[in-house]
């Protein structure tokens, strides 16, 4: 008999989608798995304030397939001269869920991101305030400090100083990448929680740089060693609840990925869940997605699980290579285009 799995419909709490073409090409794929996700605001301009937020999240939902009770939770992206009244404002009124942190240059459309960490204390005091949590890029961008080893150092610059700061400060360190931030997460829980990607779960450096250069691989945090690889794979898998399910699913047109700089992100919500599905299985873990998936990132939010179920199934496909995109923008390739993915939802 085909093994499967039903578990509670999964949320994405770490989502690009972007906007125009490229949100109506990528959107349908999360809404046929998700019953929510967190939308990244790195759009050029980002989303700042809340009439900005209102408008994005009109044109995603316009952007969904017909009866799609796919609903998007819509983020702040956090600059130097972010206001607190504004961000209270929209959390208050349910457009804001979380605000987001990205340091300044740390990857995609992050160039106004926070350059002076003075600056936006006032930010963090209202949000413990009023309960708001605070998504992080954990990264620190500073040329002396080696791009493998930026989450460790934000680890210690940055966040153990914010958790002593403001106690009652809700954290998300997002795509975990090292056995140093897994290990931090598991000793300040409960209150970081962090989101794991399926390829983060999946690479490792060599499969990215070592039989040729892979520049479908290429994200931010950079993929890290096998032994963080493992150490990602037994956090996942752990049930532990401060390690949930994030895809940073990040599509870019093929001519960005393959240009002299070569852009950060990797296209996966076509195939999020189904990998996520395979990793579990392999670890002997199939038990424990449904927290992962479907419980843990809810709690940590104060939201409740979704009421809807998917089922998963071990019945193989093959994923597109490919996702069209209409205009000058013309394609996005997919992670693990091509490849037969080994699950599948059938229901
Ligand atoms: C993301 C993107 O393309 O917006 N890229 C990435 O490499 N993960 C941004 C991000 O989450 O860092
Ligand atoms: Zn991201």
């Amino acid at each position: 008999m085909t093994e499967c799995i039903k578990i509670r419909k999964p949320d994405d709490w770490h989502l690009h989608v972007r906007d125009g073409a490229m949100l109506k090409a990528s959107l349908p794929f999360t809404a046929r798995s998700f019953g929510r996700a967190i939308i990244m605001p790195n759009l050029v301009p980002p989303v700042r304030v809340v009439k900005d937020a209102e408008a994005y999240r009109e044109r995603l939902l316009a952007a969904l397939p017909a009866g799609s009770t796919f609903k998007p939770l819509m983020t702040c992206y956090l600059t130097d001269d972010t206001d607190p009244d504004e961000v209270e404002a929209g959390f208050r009124h349910g457009v804001f869920t979380a605000v987001k942190l990205y340091p300044a240059n740390a990857t995609t459309n992050s160039a106004a991101g926070v350059s002076d960490y003075n600056k936006i204390r006032p930010v963090l005091a209202r949000m413990e305030k009023i309960g708001m949590p605070l998504l992080m890029h954990g990264e620190e961008v500073d040329p002396e400090v080696d791009v493998f080893d930026r989450e460790e150092v934000f680890i210690e610059r940055r966040l153990i100083p914010w958790t002593r700061e403001f106690p009652g400060l809700k954290l998300v360190l997002e795509h975990l990448s090292s056995k140093v931030a897994v290990d931090y997460v598991r000793s300040a829980a409960p209150q970081v929680g962090a989101t794991i990607t399926p390829y983060h779960l999946a690479l490792n450096r060599t499969d990215w740089l070592g039989f040729g250069l892979r520049p479908y691989m290429y994200c931010m945090p950079v993929i890290k060693t096998e032994r963080d690889r493992r150490a990602l794979v037994e956090a996942a898998t752990s049930g532990d609840a401060c390690f949930f399910l994030g895809t940073d699913s990040a599509p870019h047109p093929v001519a960005k990925k393959l240009n002299v700089i070569g852009a950060a992100g990797l296209f996966n919500s076509p195939v999020a869940i189904e990998s996520y599905a395979k990793i579990f299985a392999d670890a002997g873990a199939l038990d424990k997605l449904e927290g992962f998936a479907s419980l843990n990132g809810p709690r940590h939010y104060g939201l409740p699980p979704n009421d809807e179920t998917i089922t998963l199934e071990a019945s193989p496909w093959t994923a597109p290579e490919e996702v069209r995109v209409d205009g000058p923008e013309e394609r996005a390739l997919v992670y693990r285009g091509g490849e037969s993915i080994e699950w599948r939802i059938s229901s």
